[in-house]
Protein backbone atom coordinates (compact mmCIF):
# COMPACT_ATOMS: atom_id res chain seq x y z
CA UNK A 1 0.00 0.00 0.00
CA UNK A 2 1.18 3.15 -0.91
CA UNK A 3 2.24 5.67 1.54
CA UNK A 4 0.11 8.86 0.25
CA UNK A 5 1.42 12.74 1.36
CA UNK A 6 -0.59 15.79 0.79
CA UNK A 7 0.88 18.63 -0.01
CA UNK A 8 -0.71 21.39 1.02
CA UNK A 9 -0.25 25.73 1.79
CA UNK A 10 -2.06 28.28 3.19
CA UNK A 11 -1.27 31.13 0.77
CA UNK A 12 -1.61 30.22 -3.05
CA UNK A 13 1.99 30.19 -5.23
CA UNK A 14 4.48 29.09 -2.72
CA UNK A 15 5.51 26.27 -4.51
CA UNK A 16 3.21 23.16 -4.62
CA UNK A 17 2.66 22.01 -7.32
CA UNK A 18 6.35 22.53 -8.54
CA UNK A 19 7.27 20.07 -5.31
CA UNK A 20 4.59 17.57 -5.68
CA UNK A 21 6.30 17.04 -9.36
CA UNK A 22 10.61 17.80 -8.22
CA UNK A 23 9.22 14.94 -5.13
CA UNK A 24 7.43 12.89 -7.57
CA UNK A 25 10.62 12.88 -9.84
CA UNK A 26 12.85 12.50 -7.12
CA UNK A 27 11.59 9.53 -5.23
CA UNK A 28 10.89 7.67 -9.04
CA UNK A 29 14.19 8.32 -9.75
CA UNK A 30 15.12 6.79 -6.21
CA UNK A 31 13.38 3.51 -7.90
CA UNK A 32 9.91 4.29 -5.40
CA UNK A 33 6.37 3.82 -7.61
CA UNK A 34 4.84 7.48 -7.48
CA UNK A 35 1.82 8.32 -8.48
CA UNK A 36 1.00 12.32 -8.29
CA UNK A 37 -2.16 13.14 -7.81
CA UNK A 38 -3.53 16.84 -9.32
CA UNK A 39 -6.19 17.80 -6.76
CA UNK A 40 -6.62 21.01 -7.97
CA UNK A 41 -9.81 21.21 -9.64
CA UNK A 42 -10.50 23.75 -12.59
CA UNK A 43 -6.71 24.40 -11.97
CA UNK A 44 -4.48 21.29 -13.40
CA UNK A 45 -0.79 22.44 -13.21
CA UNK A 46 0.97 19.00 -12.49
CA UNK A 47 0.13 17.87 -15.91
CA UNK A 48 1.40 21.29 -17.46
CA UNK A 49 4.75 21.21 -15.66
CA UNK A 50 5.09 17.90 -16.61
CA UNK A 51 4.19 18.33 -20.44
CA UNK A 52 1.73 15.90 -21.06
CA UNK A 53 -1.98 17.75 -20.34
CA UNK A 54 -2.70 16.19 -23.96
CA UNK A 55 -2.29 12.99 -22.77
CA UNK A 56 -4.31 13.15 -19.47
CA UNK A 57 -7.93 11.89 -20.98
CA UNK A 58 -9.26 10.85 -17.83
CA UNK A 59 -8.86 12.20 -14.09
CA UNK A 60 -9.92 11.55 -10.52
CA UNK A 61 -13.74 12.61 -10.78
CA UNK A 62 -13.94 10.44 -14.16
CA UNK A 63 -13.10 7.73 -11.37
CA UNK A 64 -15.09 8.41 -8.88
CA UNK A 65 -18.66 8.86 -11.27
CA UNK A 66 -18.11 5.25 -12.72
CA UNK A 67 -17.04 6.99 -16.07
CA UNK A 68 -13.15 5.56 -15.63
CA UNK A 69 -11.69 2.58 -14.28
CA UNK A 70 -9.06 3.53 -11.91
CA UNK A 71 -6.14 2.40 -13.81
CA UNK A 72 -6.86 3.80 -17.14
CA UNK A 73 -6.96 7.53 -15.96
CA UNK A 74 -3.65 7.71 -14.57
CA UNK A 75 -0.82 8.87 -17.64
CA UNK A 76 2.77 7.18 -17.23
CA UNK A 77 5.63 9.19 -17.82
CA UNK A 78 8.17 6.66 -17.04
CA UNK A 79 9.21 3.40 -15.68
CA UNK A 80 8.15 4.91 -11.63
CA UNK A 81 6.08 7.56 -12.21
CA UNK A 82 2.54 8.45 -13.14
CA UNK A 83 0.38 11.67 -13.38
CA UNK A 84 -3.56 11.64 -12.63
CA UNK A 85 -4.96 14.62 -13.26
CA UNK A 86 -7.99 16.65 -11.55
CA UNK A 87 -11.08 17.69 -13.83
CA UNK A 88 -10.42 20.61 -16.16
CA UNK A 89 -13.34 22.96 -14.58
CA UNK A 90 -14.13 23.38 -10.96
CA UNK A 91 -16.47 21.51 -9.25
CA UNK A 92 -20.43 22.43 -8.35
CA UNK A 93 -20.62 19.85 -5.92
CA UNK A 94 -18.24 18.65 -2.61
CA UNK A 95 -17.15 15.37 -4.34
CA UNK A 96 -15.03 14.91 -0.74
CA UNK A 97 -14.65 11.24 -0.84
CA UNK A 98 -14.19 11.65 -5.20
CA UNK A 99 -10.00 11.50 -4.54
CA UNK A 100 -9.70 9.13 -1.89
CA UNK A 101 -12.33 6.75 -3.35
CA UNK A 102 -9.72 7.16 -6.89
CA UNK A 103 -6.56 6.71 -4.24
CA UNK A 104 -7.94 3.87 -2.41
CA UNK A 105 -8.26 1.82 -5.59
CA UNK A 106 -4.94 2.68 -7.17
CA UNK A 107 -2.66 2.73 -4.25
CA UNK A 108 -1.46 -1.06 -4.39
CA UNK A 109 0.00 -0.20 -7.47
CA UNK A 110 2.22 2.31 -6.05
CA UNK A 111 5.08 3.06 -3.23
CA UNK A 112 3.62 6.61 -2.93
CA UNK A 113 0.95 8.77 -4.27
CA UNK A 114 1.49 12.38 -3.68
CA UNK A 115 -1.07 14.86 -3.51
CA UNK A 116 -0.95 18.16 -5.24
CA UNK A 117 -3.98 20.65 -2.85
CA UNK A 118 -5.24 23.39 -3.73
CA UNK A 119 -4.22 26.63 -1.35
CA UNK A 120 -5.81 27.70 1.39
CA UNK A 121 -8.62 25.40 3.54
CA UNK A 122 -11.84 25.00 0.86
CA UNK A 123 -13.18 21.98 -0.15
CA UNK A 124 -10.28 21.26 -2.19
CA UNK A 125 -8.23 20.98 0.74
CA UNK A 126 -10.83 19.01 2.35
CA UNK A 127 -11.14 16.23 -0.65
CA UNK A 128 -7.23 16.31 -0.93
CA UNK A 129 -6.96 15.79 2.76
CA UNK A 130 -9.56 13.14 2.62
CA UNK A 131 -7.22 10.86 0.83
CA UNK A 132 -3.94 11.08 2.64
CA UNK A 133 -2.20 10.33 6.38
CA UNK A 134 0.49 12.26 6.22
CA UNK A 135 1.38 15.98 4.79
CA UNK A 136 3.83 18.83 3.88
CA UNK A 137 2.68 22.13 4.18
CA UNK A 138 4.54 24.38 2.11
CA UNK A 139 5.59 27.94 2.68
CA UNK A 140 8.21 31.13 1.69
CA UNK A 141 9.95 33.02 4.06
CA UNK A 142 7.27 35.51 4.59
CA UNK A 143 5.31 36.20 7.91
CA UNK A 144 2.07 35.79 5.85
CA UNK A 145 3.02 32.51 4.29
CA UNK A 146 4.13 31.23 7.55
CA UNK A 147 0.98 32.17 9.96
CA UNK A 148 -0.77 30.55 7.31
CA UNK A 149 1.18 27.30 6.92
CA UNK A 150 0.09 27.39 10.47
CA UNK A 151 -3.85 27.85 10.22
CA UNK A 152 -3.47 25.00 7.98
CA UNK A 153 -1.59 23.01 10.23
CA UNK A 154 -3.95 22.99 12.92
CA UNK A 155 -6.78 22.29 10.20
CA UNK A 156 -5.01 19.19 9.84
CA UNK A 157 -4.54 18.30 12.72
CA UNK A 158 -8.20 18.72 13.68
CA UNK A 159 -8.70 16.77 11.00
CA UNK A 160 -6.50 13.87 12.73
CA UNK A 161 -3.14 14.11 10.23
CA UNK A 162 -0.18 13.16 13.11
CA UNK A 163 2.28 13.36 10.22
CA UNK A 164 2.98 17.10 9.87
CA UNK A 165 6.25 18.54 8.05
CA UNK A 166 7.41 22.21 7.15
CA UNK A 167 9.06 22.10 3.38
CA UNK A 168 10.46 25.78 3.22
CA UNK A 169 10.75 26.84 -0.41
CA UNK A 170 12.24 29.77 -2.09
CA UNK A 171 15.08 30.26 0.43
CA UNK A 172 17.08 33.19 -0.63
CA UNK A 173 20.12 33.20 1.46
CA UNK A 174 21.05 37.10 0.81
CA UNK A 175 17.64 38.01 1.70
CA UNK A 176 17.97 35.84 4.74
CA UNK A 177 20.72 37.69 5.58
CA UNK A 178 19.51 41.15 5.09
CA UNK A 179 16.47 40.19 7.26
CA UNK A 180 14.27 40.31 4.88
CA UNK A 181 12.85 36.91 5.75
CA UNK A 182 12.01 35.21 9.24
CA UNK A 183 15.29 33.28 10.66
CA UNK A 184 14.40 29.66 10.29
CA UNK A 185 14.59 29.17 13.63
CA UNK A 186 11.24 32.11 13.46
CA UNK A 187 9.58 29.77 11.21
CA UNK A 188 9.23 26.80 12.64
CA UNK A 189 8.53 28.23 16.04
CA UNK A 190 5.84 30.49 14.00
CA UNK A 191 4.26 27.63 12.24
CA UNK A 192 5.05 25.07 14.89
CA UNK A 193 5.79 22.28 12.07
CA UNK A 194 8.70 20.27 12.48
CA UNK A 195 11.10 21.24 9.31
CA UNK A 196 11.15 18.55 6.75
CA UNK A 197 13.51 20.24 4.52
CA UNK A 198 14.55 24.04 2.34
CA UNK A 199 14.45 24.25 -1.03
CA UNK A 200 16.53 27.07 -2.31
CA UNK A 201 14.89 30.17 -4.60
CA UNK A 202 16.54 28.72 -8.34
CA UNK A 203 15.31 30.06 -11.88
CA UNK A 204 16.18 27.02 -13.36
CA UNK A 205 13.89 24.84 -10.95
CA UNK A 206 11.42 24.69 -13.78
CA UNK A 207 13.69 24.26 -16.65
CA UNK A 208 15.89 21.63 -14.65
CA UNK A 209 14.26 19.93 -11.48
CA UNK A 210 11.24 19.45 -12.54
CA UNK A 211 10.97 18.74 -16.52
CA UNK A 212 13.99 17.57 -18.04
CA UNK A 213 16.24 14.70 -16.34
CA UNK A 214 17.67 15.52 -13.10
CA UNK A 215 21.21 17.34 -13.69
CA UNK A 216 23.39 17.09 -9.78
CA UNK A 217 24.17 20.57 -10.18
CA UNK A 218 20.71 21.98 -10.07
CA UNK A 219 20.76 23.21 -6.73
CA UNK A 220 17.09 23.05 -5.86
CA UNK A 221 17.05 19.66 -7.74
CA UNK A 222 19.56 18.55 -4.87
CA UNK A 223 17.26 19.67 -2.40
CA UNK A 224 14.17 17.90 -3.21
CA UNK A 225 16.47 14.78 -3.35
CA UNK A 226 17.83 15.04 0.09
CA UNK A 227 13.80 15.64 1.05
CA UNK A 228 12.89 12.36 -1.08
CA UNK A 229 15.29 10.73 1.21
CA UNK A 230 13.72 11.76 4.39
CA UNK A 231 10.38 10.45 3.61
CA UNK A 232 11.01 7.53 2.30
CA UNK A 233 12.84 7.43 6.53
CA UNK A 234 16.63 8.50 5.68
CA UNK A 235 18.73 10.21 8.50
CA UNK A 236 19.48 13.55 5.95
CA UNK A 237 21.00 16.01 8.12
CA UNK A 238 20.09 19.41 6.69
CA UNK A 239 23.19 21.23 5.25
CA UNK A 240 22.50 25.53 4.94
CA UNK A 241 26.04 25.21 2.97
CA UNK A 242 24.59 23.51 0.47
CA UNK A 243 21.82 26.13 0.20
CA UNK A 244 24.40 28.97 -1.24
N1 LIG B 1 12.36 27.14 -5.37
C1 LIG B 1 11.88 27.95 -6.33
N2 LIG B 1 12.69 28.86 -6.94
C2 LIG B 1 12.21 29.68 -7.90
N3 LIG B 1 10.95 29.67 -8.35
C3 LIG B 1 10.10 28.79 -7.78
C4 LIG B 1 10.50 27.89 -6.75
N4 LIG B 1 9.42 27.13 -6.40
C5 LIG B 1 8.40 27.55 -7.17
N5 LIG B 1 8.77 28.54 -7.99
C6 LIG B 1 7.94 29.26 -8.98
O1 LIG B 1 6.82 29.81 -8.27
C7 LIG B 1 5.67 29.83 -9.12
C8 LIG B 1 4.48 29.18 -8.39
O2 LIG B 1 4.76 27.80 -8.19
P1 LIG B 1 3.60 26.71 -8.08
O3 LIG B 1 2.66 26.82 -9.21
O4 LIG B 1 4.28 25.42 -7.84
O5 LIG B 1 2.88 27.22 -6.75
P2 LIG B 1 1.55 26.63 -6.09
O6 LIG B 1 1.73 26.75 -4.62
O7 LIG B 1 1.27 25.28 -6.61
O8 LIG B 1 0.46 27.67 -6.61
P3 LIG B 1 -1.14 27.53 -6.43
O9 LIG B 1 -1.43 27.93 -5.01
O10 LIG B 1 -1.68 28.51 -7.42
O11 LIG B 1 -1.53 26.12 -6.72
C9 LIG B 1 6.07 29.10 -10.40
O12 LIG B 1 6.39 30.07 -11.38
C10 LIG B 1 7.32 28.33 -10.01
O13 LIG B 1 8.22 28.13 -11.08
MG1 LIG C 1 -0.52 24.53 -7.52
Amino acid sequence: MAKTVLIASGKGGVGKSTSACALGKALADMGKRTLIVDCDAGMNSVNVMLRCAERCVFNWYDVSAGQCEAENAPVQLSENLSVLAAPATALQEDASDAVRDTVLKLQDGFDFVILDAPAGLGRGLTRAANAAKTALIVATGDRVSVQAAATVANTLREKGFGELRLLLNRYDVRAAKRRNYLTIDEMIDLSCVQLLGIVPEDKKIMYSTVTEETPELVRSARAFRRIARRICGEDVPLKLSLLK
